[in-house]
C-alpha cells in the first residue's frame, strides 16, 4: 500500500505558471503515467500555457477556475476550444461549466485525486483545490495575505470561515500555491502562513470583520 502511494506521488508534474500584467498564476497539474493534465485559473496568454502542456507531452481534460473573475478565467474559452476539455467550476459560478462542483467533491485526473474545498469570501464560488499535498488556494490566500472582500459577493464572515475553519485546519506540511504573486515567495506552506500571515493571527470573527475594513 505504502509502495503504490509512493508511485502514486512520483507520478505528479506539477508546474506554477505566472501570467499576465496582474501577476496571476496559472498551475499545471498532470498525471506523468497516462498523459492526463488539468489547468487552474488559465488566463491572458493561453499560449505560454499550451508550450507547456506540449513540453511535458499532456493532454488537458479539465480546465478549473478557483473563482469566475477575469483574471483567472479569460483563458477558459479559447483553451477549451483547442484541448477539448471540461470547464470546472463551483456550483455558485455563474461563468459557463461543464462540470458544477461543490465542497468535498473530487475529479480524477488520471491516478490523481483533485479536491475541491469551497472557500467563499472574496467571492460566493471562490474554491481551493488540493491535489496531493498542494493546496491551490486561488484568491482567498496569498503568501503573508489574504484576498479582498469587497468586491461584489464579498463577505469578510465567510473570509473567515474559509480561512480559520477550513485552510488553517489542513495539515501543516501542505504547500500553498496562491492565484497571484504578492508575498515574498512564490509559495509557502500551511506551517508557514499560520506561523507568519498576519491575517491569521488569532481573531474573533468581528474582530476580523472590523480588520479587512482596516486600509
Ligand atoms: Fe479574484
Amino acid at each position: 500500500m505504502f509502495c503504490g502511494l509512493h508511485a502514486r506521488s512520483y507520478s505528479m508534474i506539477f508546474e506554477q505558471i505566472p501570467l499576465g500584467s496582474m501577476q496571476n498564476f496559472a498551475y499545471l497539474i498532470g498525471d506523468e503515467k497516462t498523459g492526463q493534465a488539468a489547468v487552474v485559473d488559465p488566463a491572458w496568454d493561453v499560449s505560454i500555457i499550451e508550450d507547456i502542456v506540449k513540453r511535458h507531452n499532456l493532454r488537458i481534460i479539465f480546465i478549473i477556475d478557483t473563482h469566475h473573475h477575469h483574471d483567472h478565467t479569460s483563458g477558459n474559452d479559447e483553451l477549451a476550444k483547442t484541448t477539448g476539455a471540461k470547464v470546472v467550476g463551483h456550483a455558485a459560478s455563474k461563468l459557463r461549466k461543464d462540470i458544477a462542483v461543490k465542497d468535498g467533491d473530487v475529479l480524477q485526473v488520471g491516478f490523481l485525486e483533485v479536491r475541491f474545498i469551497h472557500t467563499p469570501g472574496h467571492s460566493p464560488d471562490s474554491m481551493s483545490v488540493l491535489v496531493g499535498n498542494k493546496l491551490m488556494s486561488g484568491d482567498t490566500l496569498f503568501v503573508g495575505e489574504c484576498g479582498r472582500t469587497d468586491l461584489p459577493g464579498g463577505s469578510s464572515e465567510q473570509l473567515y470561515d474559509s480561512l480559520f475553519n477550513k485552510l488553517a485546519k489542513l495539515p501543516d506540511e501542505i504547500e500553498v500555491y496562491p492565484g497571484h504573486d504578492y508575498g515574498a515567495e512564490p509559495h509557502s506552506t500551511i506551517a508557514y502562513e499560520k506561523a507568519h500571515n498576519y491575517v491569521l493571527k488569532p481573531r474573533t470573527v468581528r474582530e476580523f470583520i472590523q480588520f479587512m475594513k482596516e486600509p
